[in-house]
């Protein structure tokens, strides 16, 4: 080993020790004959002193010549410091040099490796292994890593077994498009990057493997966002003889074992809601129910007094903001802007104001009495002092307005704390979900969910409405997990796959080999899959996922320190026969 010791664990007691360190060169300070060096490595900061006349010449001349960023080698007396540094582990020593070498030379950096930086994004994604030097980045790896670690242990100790699924494959519809690779030993032929292990995980089950879980990476070309990565991880799971509570359990035991275990956070029985209630309570899938603010419908009350834009909403809903009445016209502006932008897209936003004299102030005065803002009010339960607000149309798009306008409130309240965990599991998704575009049904979730069993008549009559046994983890507002119990047998497969719009001819193309294997004694399963990078951007609060994957991708999908996706050479193409000659 070039070091004894690494630069975050001398103390106090090895004073006297003769060590050698080796690490970066964070800073140098040169007092004329008194020369203080931060080197720093993984494990923290030890601070180096050289002394004209007592430190050799040799180490003085070295000691002149560093940089920041240099990589050196320094032996040394651990000496008691004089000034000590109570804001690092190591800051009652220093290490009196005997002699230093310059392991490498090192060029400026072009930002500054330290907590706080000058590096914008773009800079830093380019030298990302300079970034990735930075403390506050790599604590987050570090956390992921851990994070790992203990899913490892908690899904092994329940009899779970890691198996690891092909990445070449054929297309796993999850509602993403495909990453495609070429065959250049079958011309024209391409594999698919999964989007998840899906069928695999299925047919693990078939083969009896009972419990198996992968923390593995699935590729997605879909339109990036804060939470969204073109490759990212999921810990994937699949469990056989099992219905969905079981699922949920196991999963849920397993979430309360992270936080508590890493987090040091006890979280409670974790609530179940459907998606129906989901929806018309906080107009979302994935509810932020950290606070409460919850949608009230107001139609019995709004509607039929003149007010044309209420009469002829489907919806009019409304939520209640505490304490807000005295909203200043320019901070009512403000919100109307809001929820008028383009990708909210309200015509408008009603407020009413209760006064904390008891009368009401609206948007809609000339509509309303005093007496039928009070009954809005009494609905809303709204005390005095409280702000109503109100958006009304079409049932879904509405209530997508309103959920974007009450976590906006909740966020200007601070009520959305980053510290304060609130998990639910939202159960009963549709199982089918209308595509205007393409004018047919899509499975929500994917093809493989199966139907909850007093709906599975309603597929031929109403298809729209029956419900999947589906369920998500939400925590926080955020979309943790996904997963459902499937469909184990080929007739159901097959009437799931005709109501898709897939011919049989199509179905057997695609996911003949799993109808096969559901023919060999398939097992009843179900399973979920949780998005790794999202639970762990969550656990150390922040909502961009990028920070806690080493080499993510930008905006654009481009790794811009390697410089790809890029062009390949021409002998490639022909080779792969994606060109001519
Ligand atoms: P689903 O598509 O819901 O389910 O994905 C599971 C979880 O993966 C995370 N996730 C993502 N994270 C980062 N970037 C992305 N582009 C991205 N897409 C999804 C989310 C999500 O909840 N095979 C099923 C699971 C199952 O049925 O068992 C599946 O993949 O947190």
């Amino acid at each position: 080993m070039l070091r004894t010791h690494n630069c975050g664990e001398l103390r106090i007691e090895q004073v006297g020790e003769e060590v050698t360190l080796a690490g970066w060169v964070q800073k140098v300070r040169d007092k004329g004959g008194l020369l203080w060096i931060d080197l720093r490595d993984r494990y923290g900061i030890t601070q180096l002193t050289l002394e004209e006349g007592r430190s050799s010449a040799s180490a003085m001349e070295t000691a002149r010549k560093l940089g920041r960023e240099f990589v050196v080698q320094v032996k040394g007396k651990v000496v008691e410091r004089y000034a000590k540094n109570d804001k690092i582990p190591t800051g009652a020593i220093e290490i009196d040099v005997q002699s230093l070498e310059i392991l490498n030379a090192a060029k400026t950096p072009p930002f500054v490796i330290e907590d706080e930086t000058d590096g914008g994004e773009d800079l830093r994604m380019k030298y990302r292994y300079l970034d990735l030097r930075r403390g506050t980045v790599r604590r987050k790896l570090e956390l992921r890593s851990q994070m790992a670690i203990a899913v490892r242990n908690y899904l092994a100790n329940q009899q779970f077994v890691e198996v690891e699924t092909p990445v070449l494959i054929k297309s796993t519809p999850e509602g993403a498009r495909d990453f495609v690779v070429p065959s250049r030993i079958n011309p024209g032929e391409f594999y698919a990057l999964p989007q998840s292990p899906q069928t695999f995980k299925q047919l693990l089950m078939v083969s009896g493997f009972d419990r198996y879980f992968q923390i593995v990476k699935c590729f997605r070309d879909e339109d990036l966002r804060a939470d969204r990565q073109p490759e990212f991880t999921q810990i994937d799971c699949e469990m056989s003889f099992v219905e969905r509570d079981d699922v949920l359990n196991t999963f849920e035991g397993m979430t309360r074992h992270l936080f508590s275990s890493i987090k040091g956070v006890e979280l409670g029985e974790f609530p179940r809601m459907t998606y129906a209630e989901a929806m018309s309570r906080y107009g979302s899938d994935k509810p932020d129910v950290r606070f409460g603010m919850e949608f009230v419908e107001l139609n019995d009350v709004a509607q039929n007094k003149g007010f044309n834009v209420f009469d002829q909403a489907e919806l009019v809903v409304g939520i209640c903001a505490k304490g807000c009445a005295d909203y200043t016209r320019k901070q009512l502006d403000a919100l109307t802007d809001f929820v008028k932008r383009p990708q909210i897209g309200a015509k408008g936003l009603v407020y009413v104001k209760c006064n904390t004299d008891g009368t009401y102030k609206s948007s809609v005065d000339k509509f309303y009495s005093q007496q039928d803002l009070a009954e809005w009010a009494q609905k809303a339960g709204a005390q005095p002092g409280d702000l109503l607000l109100v958006l009304s149309g079409q049932t879904a798009s509405t209530r997508k307005q309103m959920n974007e306008l009450r976590l906006h409130m909740g966020s200007e309240l601070g009520l959305r704390n980053p510290n304060e965990f609130k998990p639910l599991w939202v159960v009963d998704f549709p199982l089918l979900e209308w595509d205007e575009e393409t004018e047919r049904f899509h499975a929500m979730h994917h093809p493989f969910t199966s139907p909850l069993k007093e709906d599975i008549q309603l597929l031929d009559t109403d298809p729209g409405k029956v419900r999947a046994n589906a369920y998500d983890l939400v925590i926080n507002g955020v979309e943790i997990g996904g997963g459902s119990i499937r469909i184990h047998d080929k007739a159901t497969q097959q009437l799931m796959f005709k109501h898709l719009g897939f011919s049989d001819d199509e179905a057997r193309a695609q996911f003949g080999f799993l109808m096969d294997a559901f023919e060999y004694g398939a097992p009843p399963h179900g399973g979920i899959a949780f998005g790794f990078d999202r639970l762990c951007a969550m656990f150390g609060g922040s909502e961009t996922i990028r920070d806690y994957i080493a080499f993510p991708k930008n905006t654009s999908g481009r790794d811009v320190m390697i410089d790809s996706p890029s062009a390949i050479n021409s002998e490639q193409l022909v080779e792969l026969g994606l060109t001519l000659r």
